[in-house]
């Protein structure tokens, strides 16, 4: 019987060892020690021994047991091993240089951004931010949009639950709530409350709606804002730095044009176009870029400049429209898909 159990043993040890599958070792695993296994059968032999020789035995059996039990552990693990490795591949060594297409290449709203934020600096114009959880103060009243106008409306807007509290975003009256910035008309009033005219601002960054998502929608996309406040500035400073701007963005053929419109914060306020016809995939004359005009005395009012000495322009359009236009790019989700073969279009 000892010799028996050593060599159902050993066999163990040099089938189980030669296993590559999960299979494979169910298998093996049942013709050991299942219930219709060699082990089972040798126990059942048990009865026909002598009784004095048993307890012997069935130390013999228990020990042959542990060992079979270890062999079949060993290449369980053995196998899970090798299947990990299967998935892993090739092992690779973490310090060499990488073997993909070297250093990224900048995203096309970012590109578009730089570029215009390059255009602005040139004539005077410096980069400022802005956090995009805002105060109703900030991104509403302070820009003369009182609680009833509809852009305030719960149902265009991600406000936070009122409990919710932002260290480095301070509330200007204790009950007003935060939101997810609906513009960046915002940093306007955060730049004006720091310090006093002239100003000359660019603001590019990421802005929140509650839009449902489009070719030409998105409830997360970026807009950029320019605000400029000093002595004797017309809505002829304005249309000219529009028109600088398109004509140095998309080529001097670029015209633009008001129409009247309204913003709570500038008195006039116009709504530019852009002619577009020059432009890839575009077929209409004129296309909607943002929104601007002179900046309204009631805003300078509440930021504490003297609207009697004081006078300015704003603007703000979006990154999206622009890059598209730019790009002949025909649906707004291209950006937020992160398609590299959408992406290294412009490397
Ligand atoms: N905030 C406006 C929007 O999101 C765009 C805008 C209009 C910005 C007029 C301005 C402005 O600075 O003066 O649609």
């Amino acid at each position: 019987m000892e010799q028996t159990l050593a060599a159902l043993v050993s066999k163990a040890h040099s089938e189980l060892s030669l296993l590559k599958s999960r299979v494979e070792f169910e298998a093996a695993k049942a013709r050991f020690v299942g219930p219709n296994g060699e082990l089972t059968a040798l126990m059942k032999q048990m009865g026909a021994v002598p009784k004095e020789q048993r307890p012997a035995m069935g130390r013999l059996i228990n020990e042959a047991k542990a060992k079979l039990q270890t062999e079949l552990e060993g290449a369980l693990a053995r196998i899970a091993e090798a299947e990990i490795a299967a998935q892993l591949g090739p092992a690779i060594d973490p310090t060499l240089p990488s073997p993909d297409r070297g250093p990224g290449t900048y995203h096309p709203l970012t590109l578009v951004r730089e570029e215009m934020c390059r255009i602005l600096r040139k004539v005077g114009f410096a980069v400022a931010d802005g956090p995009e959880v805002e105060t109703e103060y900030t991104c509403f009243d302070a820009l003369n949009t009182p609680a009833d106008h509809p852009a305030r409306d719960a149902q265009d807007t991600f406000y936070l639950p009122k409990e919710t509290r932002f260290g480095n975003v301070s509330k200007h009256t204790p009950h007003e709530r935060y939101l997810l910035r609906t513009h960046t008309s915002s940093v306007q009033i955060r730049t004006m409350l720091k310090g006093p005219p002239p100003i000359r601002i660019v603001s590019p960054g990421r802005v929140y709606r509650r839009d449902a998502t489009d070719a030409t929608h998105s409830a997360n996309f970026h807009q950029l804002e320019c605000l400029y406040v000093d002595r004797n500035v017309t809505v002829k400073d304005l249309k000219a730095l529009l028109d600088y701007i398109f004509a140095s963005l998309l080529g001097k053929d670029t015209k633009t044009r008001f129409r009247p419109h309204y913003f709570g914060y500038t008195e006039p306020s116009f709504e530019v176009d852009l002619s577009a016809r020059h432009l890839p995939k575009v077929n209409k004359e004129w296309i909607e870029i943002g929104g601007c005009g002179m900046v309204d005395p009631i805003v300078f009012d509440g930021v504490g400049y003297d609207s009697k000495v004081w006078t300015g322009y704003a603007f703000g359009m979006g990154l999206e429209r622009l890059a598209m236009l730019l790009f002949g790019i025909d649906d707004i989700r291209y950006f937020y898909q992160n398609d590299l073969r959408f992406l290294r279009q412009f490397a």
